[in-house]
């Protein structure tokens, strides 16, 4: 049996490993959140380590919040960074295995193509920057590592795009979504099944790999597409980012190129329509 150590068990993301779990015997999870498994305090992150002989350690644990992490930076480095770095250091010592889960935000979004793992970072705001700076801190201590590099989340839990265009509908007949910020959007539950095969593989091709559903689109676009599938009649109005000011500056383009993720794990990845259209199909089964 595979031993995994799953951090913030109460993200999107592992919310989507502990659903496909269930299909999958073969690997042990243990879900910590973030009061049983601090990652910025080198106590509970050594107690958590010590707990099992972990074979992984998922790292989910975050700080998310893109626009808040602008006015409390240190909050955010000390999550993103420090925390990371603490991890990392407990994979070391205990000889886990890491896999990390990064963000397109890494990139300054002047590129004119998808991006690749191998392209010069220049994140734009802090939290970017925090992610961006872990990842350095990985690659520099560790050896077995995965770091996987994702975009524009969205599943059946939490807080995300899909799920605020849908509630939104209840409310409003008229919704603005920008349409100059391109990206890809990305089921969890897709990038769950990933992490799961890369532990069933027993990969040693450890690395940076990228990992989004395939297909460029504007939050616009994606909206758009969403209230078809959900067949719901809106007005949408596509609106500049000027028009809608954030705290924290978004990368224009973050497209992320997906062909080394899917050599290398010999991994299908799903358009975008198709990942949205298996999205909804589960959610009209529970
Ligand atoms: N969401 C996206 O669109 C997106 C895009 C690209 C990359 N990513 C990356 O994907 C990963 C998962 O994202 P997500 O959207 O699933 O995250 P999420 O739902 O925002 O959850 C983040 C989790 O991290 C936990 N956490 C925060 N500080 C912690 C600490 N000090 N120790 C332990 N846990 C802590 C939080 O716990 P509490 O609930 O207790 O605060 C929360 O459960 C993150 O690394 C994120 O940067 C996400």
């Amino acid at each position: 049996m595979i031993k995994v150590l799953v951090t913030g068990k109460d993200s999107q993301l592992a919310k989507c490993i502990r659903d496909i779990e269930k299909k999958d015997s073969s690997i042990s999870f243990t879900y910590k959140n973030s009061k049983e498994l601090d990652i910025t305090d080198t106590t509970s992150v050594k107690n958590s380590f010590e707990d099992e002989n972990y074979d992984y350690c998922i790292n989910c644990a975050a700080y998310t919040n893109v626009d808040r992490a602008e006015v409390e930076p240190e909050k955010a480095g000390n999550v993103n960074t420090i925390g990371v770095l603490n991890i990392a250091g407990a994979c070391k010592k205990y000889e886990v295995k890491l896999i990390h889960i990064s963000t397109d935000f890494v990139f300054d979004g002047e590129s004119k193509r998808p991006y690749l793992e191998t392209d010069t970072k220049n994140p734009l705001g802090v939290y970017g920057k925090t992610k961006s700076e872990a990842e350095n801190k990985i690659i520099d201590l560790l050896e077995s590592y995965f770091i996987i590099r994702t975009s524009w989340l969205y599943s059946k839990y939490k807080s995300n795009f899909l799920k605020t265009m849908l509630n939104l509908s209840e409310t409003q007949k008229e919704i603005s979504v920008v349409n100059d910020q391109i990206g890809c959007p990305t089921n969890a539950n897709d990038l769950a099944d990933l992490i799961c095969k890369i532990i069933n593989s027993n990969s040693k091709s450890f690395g940076t790999y990228h990992f989004c559903n395939k297909g460029e689109a504007s939050w616009f676009d994606f909206a758009e597409e969403i209230f078809k599938e959900w067949d719901i009649s809106v007005n949408l109005i596509p609106i500049k980012t000027h028009e809608y000011p954030t705290a924290a500056t978004r990368p224009k383009y973050s497209a992320l190129d997906t062909s080394k993720t899917e050599r290398v794990f010999n991994f299908k990845i799903y358009n975008r329509e198709d990942a949205l259209d298996n999205f909804r199909l589960i959610q009209n089964k529970e």
